[in-house]
């Protein structure tokens, strides 16, 4: 079968169901889906959470024991935090000018400061970053300059989330932990793995494919939200069917560049639920194969937020290595105008019609629609 034959027989399949996908687990050796892994932090985690060699993706690239000896910017470390505005990771390729679409199943942490294990960002990378808690979550967006964390200027990137088609995640074995949820003590003092698995049973795996974190990345933007394993309607609040839609719709904010600020806020009505005249509709993502999204029939608000409380960046961010040039000059500069030109909130461009973030429409193009058809 040629490749585009290939890519279209998935991507019919695509179309028919997603529980085709989420019942495929290609190695009898490691059945176990990673948001059924849980480990207590840190004695609990193993080297690798993801033991499955003979996978289609392939075997983990990196590790989950994450200490000093493994803390340099080529740290291959896919334990990942995120406790409060000076303090959280984003997922991000390991090997310079990717994109997410080719590089999902192997991001690896990239945090704000030292002492997790893994790569922390350069100094300015963060140009913009709102975190917003709610009752239930924890929302953070912003505006970055993502050549300075490995992604290709210009990529508009995806998302990324404890799932996947063969339930591995994407990154394979990635984890997630936080301090910051009030169930937890809300002390910093202890580590909660971020994850919904009682709502999880096998018979309503449909279900489990409401995350409970999701981050996205590219188009010089990216947000993330971690629902309190505690909490309400993480299902709702923290879902992954709609990683088409960027985080305009996923995650709505305020963000803005220059801006680094705490808020409050209210829960946001949970994406695809929409009110006209009075009746409340849900809207769903179409399937792939039915072209570029050009429309999607409401356009979402930011929950109110009340409360903020602005920090000068060079306050929160003290630790950072220094940029790298090569990628400073040529690659971000370009790529800025996109964030900058859509205004305050982080929503990145729907370019030609399509609401990306979601959806690499860069060099990863052919490999995010594999990957998305065979494994997402
Ligand atoms: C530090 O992390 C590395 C890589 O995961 C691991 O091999 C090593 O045992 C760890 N060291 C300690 C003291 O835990
Ligand atoms: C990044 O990769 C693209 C595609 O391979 C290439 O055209 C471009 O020159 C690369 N950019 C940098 C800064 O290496
Ligand atoms: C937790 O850490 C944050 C900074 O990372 C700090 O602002 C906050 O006061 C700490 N909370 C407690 C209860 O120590």
């Amino acid at each position: 079968m040629s490749p585009s034959a290939l890519s279209s027989a998935l991507l019919a399949v695509a179309a028919v169901s997603r529980i085709t996908f989420v019942n495929a687990q290609p190695d009898p050796a490691d059945p176990t889906p990673l948001v059924d892994k849980h480990y207590a932090y840190p004695s609990g985690i193993p080297y690798q959470v993801d033991y499955n060699t003979a996978a289609i993706r392939g075997p983990q690239v990196g590790y989950n024991i994450c200490n000093s000896t493994t803390e340099n910017q080529n740290s291959m470390c896919q334990t990942s935090f995120v406790n409060h505005i000076d303090d959280f990771c984003l997922w991000a390729p390991p090997q310079p000018n990717s994109t997410i679409g080719d590089t999902e199943g192997q991001e690896v942490a990239w945090c704000t400061k030292p002492g997790h294990g893994t790569r922390v960002m350069p100094a300015g990378a963060l140009q913009g970053v709102q975190l917003i808690k709610t009752p239930n979550y924890i929302q953070i967006a912003g505006f970055i300059d993502q050549t300075q964390v490995n992604i290709a200027a210009g990529d508009y990137g995806g998302e990324l989330d404890p799932h996947g088609a063969d339930l591995r995640g994407n990154p394979l074995g990635g984890l997630m932990y936080s301090n910051a949820f009030p169930s937890n003590g809300g002390n910093n003092a202890s580590y909660q793995q971020v994850i919904d698995w009682t709502k999880c049973v096998p018979s309503m795996r449909l279900l489990c494919l409401s995350d409970i974190y999701f981050s996205f990345m590219g188009g010089d933007a990216f947000c993330m939200k971690i629902c309190d394993p505690a909490g309400q309607n993480q299902q709702a609040l923290c879902q992954n069917i709609y990683d088409r839609l960027g985080c305009e719709y996923n995650a709505p904010n305020n963000a803005q560049k220059g801006v680094f600020e705490v808020c409050e806020g209210d829960d946001m009505s949970p994406v695809g639920v929409y009110t006209t005249n009075g009746a409340t509709s849900t809207y769903y993502q179409p399937p792939e194969s039915l072209g570029p999204i050009t429309t999607v029939p409401y356009t979402p608000t930011p929950a109110p937020s009340s409360n903020c409380v602005t920090y000068a960046s060079t306050a929160l961010y003290t630790s950072q290595p220094a940029p790298t040039g090569a990628a400073t000059s040529a690659g971000a500069s370009g790529a800025k105008t996109t964030a900058s030109g859509t205004g305050s909130a982080v929503s990145p461009a729907k370019t030609g019609g399509a609401a990306t973030m979601g959806v690499s429409l860069g060099a990863g193009l052919v490999g995010v629609v594999f990957a998305m058809a065979f494994l997402s």
